[in-house]
């Protein structure tokens, strides 16, 4: 081992030079490092958030933070505990159905990541929402694998957009809490083709992610950080992915031996070595279990994200970051605005009019309750969080009174939903029920009988039932909206912003009609939960078997409404190989500027094995002031008419009729024309 005389000598070395190609740094590097220092870096250390450093080659600490909706989790150790921005959740984030906020979010948070010196956001989580009772949905995006994709691909290129690098994560079909370490997911090559996979596939294909997590499930009978399948074959070998794989923290635990996991392709065992100590990975080489090249070839893609993320470059010329800056604070205030749902209008008594109103009652758990610290990992540690309660005091300061006294008021707000806490909405566990805590239902109940202009509003992460909904005119679901949520959702009440959001989960009106509930087996399981269900998720399912939801996949009102006409399509035969235009007009017929999120679903109207009757295919969001008009046009492709055939293990369109079907949600299809597919 040569040891560097200098700094300057160290400075001078090849992979230091800025101007040299990445690929020959990297193998520079790489081919200086001596077989223990590549074990070194092959595994976390003490503060659980860090890979060591190599001193002798100035090789810093690479670092890395939680953070679904901020910095969070297991990096706020190694930020001694420093105060951060909060921002809504991501199932509040994907029901802006916006890429263009959600990359706007990957770009802050990174710059947050970065004040604290830190080079990985563990994030996005973008598992499948396949049970509404998941533990961790308010950390996921959807239900469905189009709209999936579309947020991971904004979030990463946003993140990356600061060089930090975006750990994409739990990869693949971590879609539940319950026995998490242990499971066994067995899901069909179609389910993992056409639902859990294709998120991940963009981040890599599309946004270039630089790392995958590996979750802590089997899938198919092999652990995430062993299953070579999933890692090495199709991640890196068919996707073309050249980032690392870092395990979920203590996920090696589980898998069979350390050859399994170095050939599989996982760079880096977190938060400690079990399965890669020193001696294990010796031996494995040694004996001949791994080759040496397969070992350089897992660390030569970590140290490939070191360069990318620019720890051997000169500082002044990276990302500065920032952190806790108003900048930030407007626009976690702005995104919240945009998530929120309005699920219930009955009469307009939304938006409510400050200059009317006296007094209102605000009631319920959430009024006042703060939510950032907490929910497993995702935790964040806030600079502040305005409560509901708070954000209602200041818009309605010097002009309407809060009370608590339903009778006597002029409105009642009630605050409800659920918590980050065991059994609610927290990693370690799912919900044991769809519906709100008894309680509450009791609150909702006795509050309507004394004052009918009651409206509800739901601080949560995921769908829940309304036994109530008959009897109160108003629902919006606020999710968890971060530090400025109180704001956001004061604005929304009172019209100072039109609701835009829209449900990426489908809301059912009964737990056992939802897909992964038909028995014990599909939802939990044992040591195997079966994906009975296949590709019939979320709506997917709903559609095929004729069931009414409570609120549909893509559902969400506005204080305007939208018209949605004209829908063109540049030809009416496809031939292979071929995209046709879609095109339609949206027009504001109401009042106040609003923004509607059109939505592109295909129907394949004769299948030769069974589809879902409709697949969401592209949305676009549009912003109209009243009496406006907007044109908004879709590309379809092959791809977008396709389904997996398992049989010949791939993608196939099958020649005759499609249908173009476009609407505000999966169930209001507004306009819709048959095209043909003729091979
Ligand atoms: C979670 C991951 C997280 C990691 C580090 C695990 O328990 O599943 O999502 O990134 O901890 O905190």
């Amino acid at each position: 081992m040569h040891y560097l005389s200098s700094k300057e000598e160290l400075l001078n070395l090849p992979f230091m030079d800025g101007d040299l190609d990445l690929e020959k740094r990297v193998e520079d590097l790489l081919d200086r490092l001596t077989l223990d220092e590549k074990i070194k870096l092959s595994a976390g250390r003490w503060d659980a958030c860090s890979v060591p450093a190599i001193k002798r080659l100035g090789i810093k600490s690479f670092k890395m933070t939680d953070g679904s909706h901020g910095v969070g989790g297991i990096g706020l150790i190694g930020t001694r505990f420093r105060k951060n921005t909060y921002f809504s959740v991501p199932i509040c984030r994907a029901a802006t159905w916006n890429p263009d906020s959600v990359q706007e979010y990957g770009r802050a948070v990174a710059e947050e990541v970065r004040s604290h010196g830190f080079h990985m956001n563990l994030a996005p989580g973008i598992n499948i929402i396949r049970s509404p009772l998941g533990g961790r949905n308010f950390e996921y995006f959807s239900e469905d694998p189009y709209h999936n994709k579309v947020m991971a691909v904004a979030q990463v290129k946003g993140v990356q957009s600061q060089r930090i690098a975006a750990c994409v994560k739990h990869f693949v079909c971590n879609n539940q809490d319950t026995n998490r370490f242990r499971v066994n997911a067995i899901v069909s090559e179609r389910a993992l083709q056409e639902i859990y996979l294709p998120a991940f596939e963009a981040a890599v294909r599309e946004a270039n992610a630089w790392s995958i997590m590996a979750c802590y499930n089997k899938v198919n009978g092999f652990h995430g950080c062993e299953n070579k399948d999933l890692l090495r074959k199709r991640l890196m070998k068919e996707w073309g992915f050249h980032g690392f794989v870092v395990s979920d923290w203590f996920a090696t635990k589980n898998p069979t031996n350390t050859e399994g996991c170095l050939d599989a392709g996982l760079t880096l065992e977190m938060p400690i070595p079990i399965k890669y100590r020193r001696r294990r990975i010796k031996r494995a080489i040694k004996e001949g279990f791994v080759s040496e090249e397969t070992f350089n070839d897992n660390v030569k893609r970590l140290l490939r994200v070191m360069f990318l993320v620019g720890m051997f470059d000169d500082g002044s010329k990276l990302p500065q970051g920032c952190r806790n800056t108003p900048e930030h604070q407007a626009l976690a205030r702005e995104i919240a605005e945009e998530g929120i749902v309005l699920l219930k209008n009955e009469d307009h008594l939304l938006p409510l009019d400050i200059t009317t109103l006296k007094t209102i009652a605000v009631l319920g758990p959430n009024a006042n309750k703060k939510h950032s610290f907490g929910g497993g990992s995702s935790c964040v540690r806030a600079l502040y969080e305005i409560t509901p309660l708070q954000g209602l005091k200041d818009k309605c300061r010097g002009k309407a009174e809060i009370i608590k006294d339903p009778a006597v008021a002029d409105v009642a707000i009630i605050f409800a939903g659920l918590r980050h806490k065991l059994h609610q909405d927290s990693e370690f566990s799912d919900r044991r029920s769809l519906a709100l805590p008894k309680k509450q239902v009791e609150l909702i109940n006795k509050t309507v009988n004394r004052n009918p202009r009651t409206i509800i509003v739901l601080i949560n992460g995921g769908p829940v039932t309304m036994e109530w909904l008959e009897n109160v005119p108003a629902v919006v679901e606020a999710w968890y909206p971060g530090m400025e949520g109180g704001h956001a959702i004061a604005n929304v009440l009172f019209g100072d912003a039109n609701p835009s959001g829209k449900l990426p989960v489908t809301f059912p009106k009964e737990l056992s009609s939802s897909p992964a509930h038909v028995s014990k087996r599909t939802f939990p399981g044992r040591e195997n939960v079966y994906y009975d269900e296949g590709i019939f998720v979320g709506y997917r399912h709903f559609d095929a078997q004729g069931i009414e939801p409570l609120f549909p996949f893509g559902f969400g009102l506005s204080y305007t409404t939208f018209d949605i006409t004209n829908l063109q399509v540049s030809k009416k035969q496809m031939r292979a190989g071929e995209v046709v235009t879609v095109s339609v007009d949206v027009q504001n017929t109401g009042k106040v500027t609003g923004a509607e999120v059109v939505q592109l679903y295909i129907q394949d109207v004769k299948a030769s094995i069974e589809r879902p009757p409709k697949e969401l295919k592209g949305f676009s969001k549009i912003k109209l002031a009243p009496h406006e008009t907007k044109t908004v046009t879709f590309k379809i492709g092959e791809r977008g008419l396709s389904f997996y055939d398992e049989r010949d293990r791939c993608w196939q369109v099958e020649k005759g009729a499609f249908n173009v079907l476009i609407g505000n949600s999966s169930r209001d299809i507004m306009v819709q024309e048959e095209i043909e597919f003729v091979g």
